[in-house]
């Protein structure tokens, strides 16, 4: 993998891991360490040996938001011509699946990282929200699409009106979070997760991430044509027919991704 300066990357059995390591500031996301991690995403995506990636954060938080330090002198149109967005953009085009593992701060871009994921776990004590709103800014890297697609405009607005934070345990209860898990274990679990994932009909996992991705988007009538042609296409792989002679021959179906 490439020298990276502001996470580490590993690999153990299946799944490869990122963790975000500027931890003295709380993981401030800088261009350069969203630029390292959609670089690591992307590798992971093109790995064989690589089925799922988890994502979290060294120190005492998961992200604590764009690094202010970075932006706080920049204008509007140097902004523009360095279309710095485009990082985020690709981590949406990422087709294996992404788990974030949450704890302490994910606010502002750490809440919008956090978002990008497919599946968070989050530790107990893990804090959520928007504090763009008292920066003079606002959301800038899907916070108000992600977030609004996923709790409805009420919420979000609430939260990003406000700035306040959300408990892990409300935002489990959104439906932002998928798994509460004690601060200590919160590795253990989401790799655990990880690797049950891992076992499964990749073609599968893949095609229904890209379905379920669509239903944000189209209408059920257009998503459904689009779930289908997906759903027809993995007939053509072996592990269809591996998953199913498995079951008529009751074992446990070994998959390839082919
Ligand atoms: N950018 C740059 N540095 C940051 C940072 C950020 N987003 N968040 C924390 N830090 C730095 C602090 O400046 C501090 O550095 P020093 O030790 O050099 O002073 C260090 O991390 C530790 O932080 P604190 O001492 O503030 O820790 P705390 O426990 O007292 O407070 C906190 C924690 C409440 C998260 C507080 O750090 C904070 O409010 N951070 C900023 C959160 C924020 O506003 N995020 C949104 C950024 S804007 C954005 O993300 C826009 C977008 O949509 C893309």
């Amino acid at each position: 993998m490439d020298n990276f300066m502001m996470i580490e990357t590993g690999v153990q059995g299946k799944i490869g891991l990122i963790t975000l390591n500027r931890p003295k500031v709380l993981n401030a996301l800088n261009r350069q360490m969203i630029h390292e991690i959609v670089q690591a995403l992307e590798e992971f995506d093109r790995r064989d040996d690589v089925r799922v990636t988890v994502l979290s954060g060294k120190g005492r938080a998961f992200a604590a938001g764009a690094d202010i330090e970075e932006m706080a002198d920049e204008d509007a149109i140097h902004m523009e011509w360095m279309n710095q967005f485009a990082d985020w953009d690709r981590i949406s085009m990422i087709k294996k699946p992404v788990i974030g593992a949450v704890h302490g701060f994910a606010l502002g871009g750490g809440f919008e990282l956090a978002l990008a994921c497919d599946l968070l776990f989050a530790a107990d004590q893990a804090q959520f929200g928007f504090p763009e709103v008292n920066l003079g800014v606002m959301p800038g890297a899907g916070g108000t699409q992600r977030l609004t697609k996923l709790i409805g405009k009420t919420k979000a607005l609430e939260y990003i009106w406000t700035g306040e934070t959300m408990t892990a345990s409300k935002a489990e209860k959104l439906g932002i979070v998928s798994r509460l898990v004690a601060p200590e274990l919160l590795i253990e679990e989401t790799m655990r997760f990880a690797a049950s994932l891992a076992e499964k009909a990749p073609l599968s996992i893949r095609f229904s991430k890209e379905a379920v991705y669509k239903a944000l988007d189209y209408s059920v009538y257009e998503g459904m044509q689009y779930e289908r042609k997906n759903f027809s296409l993995l007939f053509s792989s072996e592990d269809q027919k591996e998953g199913m002679r498995a079951f008529k021959e009751k074992r446990l179906p070994l998959f390839k991704g082919k």
